[in-house]
């Protein structure tokens, strides 16, 4: 089985799932990888567990590493069953000498995996700034709540400048390279930035204070080690991707307009296009998102990555469209910030997805728009109000420069 050295004796030991295509909702369309680390030294650790039935593939890259020297040590830094599902199989097998974990994560551990299955492996809470030596290396534990989860927690690898944070600057991507320098570039930026949209969006504050943290305990940081995708082991990538984060945490997007939207007989998809035109006319870059046949995880990445967000629904039985609803009640959780927003779309009589959709931007406390429905077909006028729209829309987007 092919081995992954990150450097100074930290070994990838993770699986890859080549299958995975749904993260609680996040379409995940190039497969996922659920990243642990090995850490061989004087003792030896092992960082991170792995998804249910993933459990085989990582012992065999463990033993693949160390042989059959015991493990010493085995450190939870995130109890979301991604990463820990695999957990009380692999510690059944691996016999670590001692788990440790967040004081939060004692809380769900044995919600997940039984009280007396826990109470078996000699758990020991660590708090932000507790060490553990193993040698040449020491480990150095960081508390991150909501990043992503209360219990998450970052271990930095003293003597190694590494950061394994978990959740954190991950990417949904099954590859059979380890390192974002060993794939294209161009890929594994647009991952994370659809992983930021779809699973961090909501904690932007939470991890700028833990970058705060880091700095202020002055980790010097050359390789991240996230527990998803491929791993940060350049310089240059690490603060290729630590610039990206402090981008999204602010709230700063390009000039772009998307449209995200539905249709019963087309006349929200004829509003929809008439409205691109108008973003099109002013110079501002459009993108379209139709919920009947796109992810709505490709919409919060879009919406990410644009000014402006306008979505469209038709008007059934006097309420939303089944997939805009879907995607309101997604996007509702993930909570984007400084963006524009409008409502807008068809009805045939009595009307109620536009005024519903706009009383959901609204709750969201976005910029929005002065909502437009239109009855039954637009005609010529209600395309050319379309089309005024998308103008309106795509200049107060220049006008929030940069
Ligand atoms: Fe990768 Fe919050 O789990």
């Amino acid at each position: 089985m092919e081995r992954y050295l990150l450097r100074d004796d930290i070994w990838w030991v993770g699986a890859i799932d080549w299958n995975g295509r749904d993260f609680h909702g996040f379409e995940t369309a190039r497969g996922a990888t659920y990243n642990a680390y090995l850490i061989l030294d004087e003792k030896v650790a092992l960082v991170d567990g792995c998804k249910d039935g993933f459990g085989p593939e990582m012992l065999a890259r463990v033993r693949g590493c160390c042989g059959s020297r015991p493990i010493d040590y085995f450190v939870i830094n995130h109890v979301e069953p991604d990463h820990s599902g695999a957990i009380p199989w692999l510690i059944e097998q691996l016999k670590p000498g001692r788990v440790f974990c967040s004081k939060r994560a004692t809380d769900a551990l044995p919600l997940y995996y039984g009280a007396e299955t826990v109470a078996a492996w000699d758990l020991q809470i660590v708090n932000t700034g507790d060490e553990l030596p193993l040698g040449s290396k020491t480990l150095q534990f960081l508390e991150a709540p909501m990043v992503h989860w209360p219990d998450s927690m970052f271990t930095y690898v003293k003597g190694a400048k590494t950061l394994l944070p978990n959740d954190a600057f991950g990417q949904h991507l099954a590859t059979s390279k380890r390192f974002a320098d060993e794939v294209d570039m161009n890929i594994v930026m647009e991952e994370a930035a659809r992983y930021y949209a779809n699973i961090l969006l909501p904690f932007g504050g939470s991890i700028q204070k833990m970058l705060t943290k880091i700095a202020e305990m002055g980790l010097e940081i050359e390789t991240i080690g996230s527990s998803h995708g491929v791993i940060w082991r350049r310089p240059e990538d690490v603060a290729k991707i630590i610039e990206a984060y402090k981008g999204w945490i602010s709230g700063r997007a390009p000039e772009r307009v998307t449209l995200i939207y539905d249709t019963m007989w087309r006349s929200t998809e004829k509003m929809t296009m008439a409205i691109a035109d108008g973003v099109a006319q002013e110079g501002v870059e459009c993108s379209v998102v139709k919920l009947s046949v796109s992810p709505r995880s490709e919409a919060a990445h879009q919406i990410l990555g644009s000014r402006a967000f306008l979505v469209g629904s038709p008007t059934l039985n006097n309420g939303l469209f089944p997939t805009v609803a879907g995607f309101l009640t997604y996007i509702k959780g993930l909570r984007p910030k400084n963006r524009i927003a409008g409502a807008y779309g068809s009805y045939g009589w009595a009307g109620g997805a536009v005024k519903q959709v706009d009383a959901e931007l609204r709750e969201l406390g976005l910029d929005v728009l002065e909502p437009m429905q239109l009855k039954y077909a637009p005609d010529e006028a209600g395309l050319a109000a379309c089309a005024e729209l998308g103008r309106e829309v795509a200049r107060k987007v220049k006008a929030m420069g940069e």
